[in-house]
């Protein structure tokens, strides 16, 4: 088993209607991990996409007056273009309507019957076609679905999977890998739902309807042309599909399913934990194909205090919050690199948070410009004006020594709490050094050595933080990837020593080093007057 591949996959998106900040918000903490394990050295794979059967799609696509297909293939490129202006590193992106796909999630049916896992029988019961979810009647809540959705009762011929079989097997999972639900709160409600309640009952986890007959928007039953799959199962499969399953000996699925340990690790919003913790391990078990590492699910965000909801108007699009970024002078890569940052700094991962442009301004300016900005633009511009722009031998001060074995501990440290999906918490850790780094700065005043002409003082305090501030981009490179690239394209530092290896004393920028004219990495969002 290696250590060093890692699989991270975002859900994949329903085509009904164009992307928002929720399909950001997955995406973009899918990147930054991904991103920050390929800083650590790991072969990474990276996986988003788009879910394009079912109910839900077929009747967005007829209301438009359009074929499914052509509809499909319509918004589904309007995700890819969003996962290109995020400056999303994934590796690929699939489309459940692509042949490669169909054909895995048919082979995945064909081992699932031929184990003996699927049989043909009658489905009667609710249906939510929004959440392409079948629900029992103890389940509704005033008539309604529990995420409110309204339901409707079928009735048809349908295969089932023999969920029921899987109860003990998945208990017995979540014993025995406690994080497999992360965050750990949870996995009660995972629990509870396998359980069937607080306790333990005997067959609460129902037999669940694979197929479907009343609509033909789907991946065909093998076998069966009037069965179309169930949304939920053909979108599962995506996951292996994209390593090239059914060929269970591609080098991709060797390497990023079966050859890995902390990965594959799915993160999903909270409200399709259940599909991801609980049906897919069941489907994976019943084909005896190895299991997932890890399903995070994080919040939902709000709008200002409010729910987000298409009635409400109120929906907010990655697009005009970029647009609005752009109004305070930032060029398009630094909008994205806000809005990711942002993101997952505001809220920590697995709980709700607020939207609001207010929260975001006081944010971006505290901790981006005004607290790593203002220090990379002071002492930078120092540096180039005041020694020709070279560094010179540092550590003379033990408080500068002290400031840079911080610096060195910058990777650890991050990596703990991203090993957590912290993001908040590492963010934290880059932005507490640069803290330090500007005390240390008002108090060593190089300005004032420079008016005493105490020279070479002034250049080991300068230098001393241009080694921090390449420690500090190299790490910050994964939350705001240009931005940081700017920051070390500033400091003249050499694009094949970026990785966090080279956050030590041996790759310090060394005496004569020189850097290049610095220029504002983070505009401050704030309304300019005339
Ligand atoms: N197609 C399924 C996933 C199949 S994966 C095999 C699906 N698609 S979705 O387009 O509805 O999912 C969108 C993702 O966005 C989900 O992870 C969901 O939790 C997330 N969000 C939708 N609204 C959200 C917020 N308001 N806030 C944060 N995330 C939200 O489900």
């Amino acid at each position: 088993m290696s250590y060093k591949n890692f699989y991270i996959t975002s859900p994949i998106y329903y085509v009904n209607d164009v992307p928002h900040i929720g399909h950001a918000y997955t995406s973009i903490s899918c990147d930054v991990m991904a991103r920050f394990k390929r800083l650590e050295g790991f072969d990474v794979r990276f996986l988003t996409g788009t879910d394009e059967h079912g109910q839900k799609v077929e009747k967005s696509a007829i209301s438009r007056g359009k074929t499914p297909q052509q509809f499909c293939d319509e918004i589904s490129a309007k995700f890819r273009e969003l996962a290109q202006t995020l400056n999303l590193s994934n590796d690929d992106f699939i489309r459940t309507t692509e042949e490669r796909h169909k054909k895995s999630a048919q082979e995945l049916w064909c081992i699932l019957e031929k184990n003996g896992w699927i049989y043909k029988s009658v489905y009667e019961g609710w249906y939510a076609v929004r959440d392409e979810a079948f629900y029992g009647e103890d389940e509704l809540v005033n008539g309604k679905a529990p995420t409110g959705a309204d339901v409707e009762w079928h009735k048809e011929e349908s295969y089932f999977f023999k969920l029921s079989a899987f109860q003990d097997k998945l208990l017995a999972l979540y014993e025995a890998v406690p994080d497999f639900v992360q965050p750990a709160s949870k996995l009660n409600e995972v629990l509870s739902f396998v359980r069937g309640g607080k306790d333990y009952v005997k067959g609460a986890l129902r037999d669940l309807s694979i197929s479907r007959t009343s609509f033909g928007w789907g991946v065909k039953v093998p076998g069966e042309e009037s069965h179309v799959m169930y949304v939920w199962l053909d979108a599962l499969a995506n996951y292996i599909s994209a390593l090239g399953f059914p060929n269970t000996q591609d080098p991709l699925i060797q390497k990023f399913w079966c050859d890995t340990t902390d990965s594959p690790v799915h993160v999903v919003g909270k409200d399709i934990l259940r599909f991801h913790a609980v049906y897919w391990p069941a489907f994976l078990m019943a084909a005896q194909i190895p299991l997932p590492n890890k399903v995070f699910a994080h919040g939902w965000w709000t709008n200002e205090g409010q729910k987000i909801s298409k009635s409400l108007g109120n929906v907010i699009d990655p697009h005009a919050e970029l647009e609005w970024l752009k109004t305070f002078g930032c060029d398009d890569s630094q909008a994205v690199d806000y809005f990711r940052y942002f993101l997952l700094r505001e809220v920590p991962f697995g709980n709700d948070g607020d939207y609001s442009r207010k929260n975001f301004t006081t944010r971006i300016n505290a901790e981006l410009a005004n607290n790593i900005g203002n220090l990379a633009q002071r002492i930078l511009s120092m540096v180039y004006k005041n020694n020709d722009g070279k560094i010179v031998n540092i550590s003379y001060y033990d408080d500068a020594k002290e400031l840079l074995e911080k610096a060195y501990k910058l990777p650890a440290e991050v990596t703990f709490e991203m090993n957590k999906f912290a993001f908040d918490e590492a963010i934290e850790k880059i932005v507490n050094f640069a803290r330090a780094c500007n005390l240390f700065v008002d108090q060593k005043a190089p300005w004032t050595m420079k008016k005493e002409h105490r020279y070479e003082e002034m250049n080991m305090v300068l230098s001393t933080i241009a080694e921090s501030l390449r420690c500090l981009a190299i790490t910050l490179q994964p939350f705001v990837p240009t931005i940081s690239a700017r920051m070390l394209d500033l400091l003249n530092v050499e694009k094949n020593q970026r990785d966090l290896k080279f956050v030590n004393g041996d790759f310090s920028l060394k005496a004569d080093h020189k850097i290049n004219e610095p220029k504002g990495l983070f505009p401050r969002l704030e309304t300019k007057t005339t």
